[in-house]
């Protein structure tokens, strides 16, 4: 077992697409942690992608992400990163393979519905970005 970030992004949001998301992950055995809304300041949205801060894309994506609503979610489950990763598909819709959540949700390479964590070790910066370890603690204990 183990745990990673996902971020429903603002257009799946705006589209009514999250509660179709969270059930395919959920019938792909991923259990939900925390979830919560989040409109992102563009502050996060730069630290969040910081990593990309040299890419053509990167302004682009930071207005994108803070165009509206998010939900940041934790999940558990069975090689959870790794295992996510393949469930979304690939970054461009395109590319993306039949059922995933990309190929069934997104818009496009950059409006493409879901992020996720690509390493424990960002799984677990990601996880701290969004959510104090008191309440992944008191979810786990509940
Ligand atoms: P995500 O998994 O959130 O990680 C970085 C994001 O940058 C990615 O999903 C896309 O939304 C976006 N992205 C990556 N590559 C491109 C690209 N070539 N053009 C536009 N957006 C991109």
């Amino acid at each position: 077992m183990n745990r990673t970030l996902a971020i429903i992004k603002p257009d799946a949001v705006e589209a009514g697409h999250l509660g179709a998301i969270i059930q395919q992950l959920e019938e792909a055995s991923f259990r939900v942690r925390a979830v919560s809304m989040r409109h992102l300041t563009r502050e996060q949205a730069e630290s969040f992608y910081a990593v990309h801060s040299e890419r053509p894309f990167y302004g682009s994506l930071v207005e994108f992400m803070t165009s509206g609503p998010c939900a940041p979610m934790v999940l558990d489950g069975e090689d959870a990163v790794s295992r996510l990763r393949t469930v979304i598909g690939a970054t461009d819709p395109n590319e993306a393979e039949e059922g995933t959540v990309r190929e069934r949700f997104a818009e496009s390479k950059e409006r493409n519905a879901i992020h996720a964590s690509d390493s424990p070790e960002n799984a677990r910066r990601e996880i701290g970005f969004f959510y104090s370890e008191a309440e992944l603690l008191g979810l786990k204990a509940g």
